[in-house]
């Protein structure tokens, strides 16, 4: 036993001294700028996709946080229930621990275990292997588009260099599981999280 643990909260419901701390870490890996707000206790996420924060906690200091955000998936003739990670992000001063795979390892059971039929998302190529390591799996050829139907906001639009990766969890989507490579997968979670 470490004496770390993993915290699983409704976004919302997340206490405001842990969510700065949240706050601060994404701040310092996704820069919002002089104009941008700063780290902020509020929300960040679409309430529409139901986020749910995962906080890799030693006592009461956050080492590494990450979102899950979900909706409905159509695809290829079917309805599927989609969970993806969202803002993944270890304290820097404690990058390469281990901590950053504990928490994407624990976030893939956390899907797996509230019945959504399958986990997907993007990342940046060069991450791969770490999500890998945590138990997912590359989706080859896959293009998530993300935005809306009217303004899509796909993952191999230009200057981006990601891949989609995927876990299928109900025997319903497994069996499908070939409708996912080398397709565009029509997302679409909407202005505020464009990708997840
Ligand atoms: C990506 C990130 C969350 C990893 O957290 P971490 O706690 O350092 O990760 P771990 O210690 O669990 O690393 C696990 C493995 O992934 C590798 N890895 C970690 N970060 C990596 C990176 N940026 N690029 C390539 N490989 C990386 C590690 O080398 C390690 O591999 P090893 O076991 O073979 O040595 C962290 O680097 C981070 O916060 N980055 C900034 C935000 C970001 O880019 N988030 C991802 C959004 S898609």
């Amino acid at each position: 036993m470490d004496g770390l643990r993993v915290l699983s909260l409704p976004e919302a419901e997340v206490p405001r001294e842990l969510k700065l701390q949240v706050a601060e870490l994404q701040e310092s890996a996704w820069p919002s700028g002089p104009a941008g707000p700063g780290p902020t206790a509020d929300p960040v996420h679409d309430p529409a996709l139901r986020p749910r924060s995962l906080l890799l906690l030693s006592g009461d200091r956050v080492l590494a946080a990450l979102d899950l955000l979900s909706k409905d998936l159509d695809h290829a003739g079917h309805r599927y229930a989609a969970s993806g990670l969202s803002a993944v992000v270890t304290d820097p001063a404690l990058r390469g621990r281990g901590h950053g795979r504990r928490l994407v390892a624990a976030a893939r059971t956390a899907v797996g275990e509230s019945g959504a039929d399958l986990g997907l998302f993007t990342c940046d190529r060069g991450l791969l292997a770490f999500y890998e390591s945590a138990g997912w799996a590359e989706l080859p050829g896959a293009v998530l588009v993300g935005g809306t139907a009217e303004e899509p906001f796909p993952s191999d639009r230009e200057g981006f260099d990601k891949v989609v990766v995927a876990a299928f969890f109900t025997e319903r989507a497994r069996r499908r599981r070939t409708d996912f490579p080398h397709r565009r997968i029509a997302l679409h979670p909407g202005l505020v999280d464009r990708l997840w």
